[in-house]
């Protein structure tokens, strides 16, 4: 199996989540894209869709999926993303793909968060995937000494605006031991929009796709 398929066989397995005239959280990324494939297959047993990004509202639109606004939200039942990295404790790295403050927007309103991996994202010790860190454009030189305080190589993701037109700070060589206290300390610099760190709010459920088929870890 490749990796492709794997992603594949944990998106399509995260189907068995979604309830009949639910609003689902959908967060962003290739493994998510295959989960967007499998809700259009559903469509017409949903309400519809938040999303956590443009790229995912593009392509559940695309899939006659309605998209609603999260502030027309209270509360999700679940929310289905991806990640970068992810820990034995469901603590997790996310923000490859620069949507990164969006996803934890939603993944905080959700009652239920469904991590959906391939088998390469599991993790003893966070940090060998660089940290993503989004900050608000003036701001940046400033976190990124702060960030290097903390022990961190801050570099500068060139060309990158996200939806909230932030830019993005990828923090090389980090051994993360204590997630939610680095989570913590992140969020505490000025400048600082969001750490791509999901720790306090980490998943409660991984699907991890393997080459022997998904797999549910509780
Ligand atoms: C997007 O900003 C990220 O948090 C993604 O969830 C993460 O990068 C996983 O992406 P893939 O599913 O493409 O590996």
């Amino acid at each position: 199996m490749t990796q492709d398929e794997m992603k594949k066989a944990a998106g399509w397995a995260a189907l068995e989540f979604v309830q009949d005239n639910s609003i689902v959280g959908v967060g962003t990324g290739s493994t998510v894209n295959h989960f967007i494939d499998a809700l259009g297959t559903m469509k017409d047993r949903i309400e519809g869709a938040v999303s956590s990004s443009e790229a995912s509202t593009e392509r559940l639109k695309a899939m006659g999926i309605p998209v609603f606004d999260c502030n027309q939200v209270d509360k999700l039942d679940i929310y289905v993303d991806g990640a970068d990295e992810i820990t034995a404790h469901k603590a997790m790295i996310k923000g490859g793909g620069a949507a990164l403050t969006r996803e934890k927007i939603v993944a905080a309103i959700a009652d239920t968060f469904v991590c959906i991996i391939d088998d390469t994202k599991q993790v003893e010790l966070l940090g060998k995937f660089p940290l993503p860190v989004e900050v608000i454009p003036m701001a940046r030189s400033y976190v990124a000494r702060e960030l290097a305080k903390l022990g961190g190589r801050p570099v500068y993701r060139q060309g990158v605006i996200t939806d909230n037109g932030g830019q993005i700070l990828d923090v090389h060589d980090l051994q993360i031991t204590d997630p939610q206290a680095l989570e913590t300390k992140i969020n505490g610099i000025a400048g600082v929009i969001t750490v791509g760190l999901f720790a306090h709010r980490g998943a409660d459920v991984v699907i991890m796709g393997t080459p022997e088929g998904a797999k549910r870890i509780d």
